[in-house]
């Protein structure tokens, strides 16, 4: 950890707000680089849903209030963290900073928060957890079959992780995305062969869906880790409850960033009838389109239970690496500290939808 200490870049001035990185970000990265992070899918509707789907959400200020005891702090699975922003799992991120994930987890750790690793990290996931010094929580993609992902699943609990985040959106990509082609994931075994196609197949039924996950293999899945499981990219609140009544701890309301299946709702629209339907018995993180501490209030407003982060803290990984993010992560507490103040709120437990008012042109 202190070996990356002295190599960390500086902070730009004038920065208010996680969006105020941005111009710094896009001015450093390669072009291909920043259309790739900032990249929805197909016409990028549900990219562009996600952040406005923040603005049919009201805040009513409560002046008068004593607030004075305030804090942000949250527990989940056991770990009391200072605030609820966890950094949402983001492939490759050497391609943004040299010191990449470890910077990211690093900033977390300092910030005392949480991280959640990718799948498709650039770094090793026990030298990003080695320079996060604390446990962190690993994001696992299906490996095609099973034994394929106990491995990884296996290292990965070997390493110290505390908690799975299984991804289950992404088995197919609608997306124009390229990636970069400088970088690979580290910590996963070379793909096997793909099984050559009969011409009447499709690539999409028979190639991809044949190696995806179905709901049997979550199933089994359950049954190969006692740490906490969440599923990542739940948006229907049917599915939300078969997770739950799988055995599952949580899962993630998100649809990815909107890289995906382009056309979904925002996924701050689903949050609260997935909120209703699991009724308490298991976590509910939100993720996608959070840009600033008033959404982080907007999403407890409507039941998350946490949130998790995607692209603005990469734009400070990008401009001044672990020191970058650390300041995302504070900047965004520091809003929703202010958030809190204004509209009488000491604690995230206090962020009720009767703080909030809801316009009736929700998307
Ligand atoms: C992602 N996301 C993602 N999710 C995941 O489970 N595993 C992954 O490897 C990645 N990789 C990834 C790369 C890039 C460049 C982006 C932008 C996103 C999705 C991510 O975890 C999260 O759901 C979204 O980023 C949240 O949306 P915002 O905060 O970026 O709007």
């Amino acid at each position: 950890m202190n070996e990356l200490l002295p190599k960390l870049s500086t902070v730009p001035e004038g920065i208010h707000s996680p969006s105020d990185y941005l111009p710094y970000a896009k001015e450093r990265l390669p072009p291909e680089i920043w259309r790739y992070l900032e990249e929805g899918s197909a016409n990028n509707v549900s990219l562009q849903a996600n952040p406005h789907a923040f603005d049919s959400i009201h805040l009513i200020p409560r002046p008068l209030s004593d607030v004075r005891s305030g804090h942000t702090k949250i527990t989940l699975f056991g770990q009391t963290l200072a605030h609820p922003v966890i950094l949402a799992p983001l492939a490759y991120q050497q391609l943004y900073h040299p010191h990449g994930e470890s910077a990211s987890a690093m900033a977390a750790s300092a910030q005392e928060g949480q991280s959640c690793v990718s799948s498709l990290a650039s770094q090793t996931l026990e030298d990003i957890i080695s320079a996060a010094g604390q446990p962190l929580w690993f994001q696992l993609y299906w490996q095609e079959n099973r034994e394929r992902t106990l491995k990884l699943l296996q290292r990965t609990i070997a390493a110290g992780y505390n908690a799975i985040i299984f991804t289950v959106d992404a088995p197919v990509k609608q997306a124009t995305i390229q990636l970069p082609t400088t970088i690979q994931p580290i910590n996963l075994d070379l793909p096997a062969p793909f099984p050559a196609l009969l011409p009447q197949q499709s690539q999409v039924f028979n190639g991809w869906m044949a190696q995806a996950p179905r709901w049997e293999d979550l199933a089994w899945l359950r049954d190969q880790t006692s740490l906490p499981l969440l599923v990542k990219g739940i948006l229907h609140s049917e599915d939300a409850e078969k997770v739950i009544n799988l055995g599952c701890d949580g899962l993630v309301v998100s649809n990815h960033g909107g890289r995906v299946l382009d056309g979904t709702p925002a996924s701050l629209a689903c949050l609260p009838p997935i909120v209703s339907a699991i009724s308490g018995r298991g976590k509910v993180l939100f993720d996608s389109g959070i840009r600033n501490g008033r959404d982080i209030y907007k999403a407890f407003a409507l039941g998350a239970d946490a949130v998790m982060v995607g692209r603005p803290y990469i734009w400070g990984l990008a401009t001044a690496g672990a020191l970058g993010v650390a300041h995302i992560i504070r900047l965004l507490r520091d809003e929703l500290e202010l958030t809190m103040a204004l509209t009488g709120t000491a604690s995230i437990q206090e962020i009720t939808q009767e703080k909030i008012q809801i316009s009736r042109n929700q998307n």
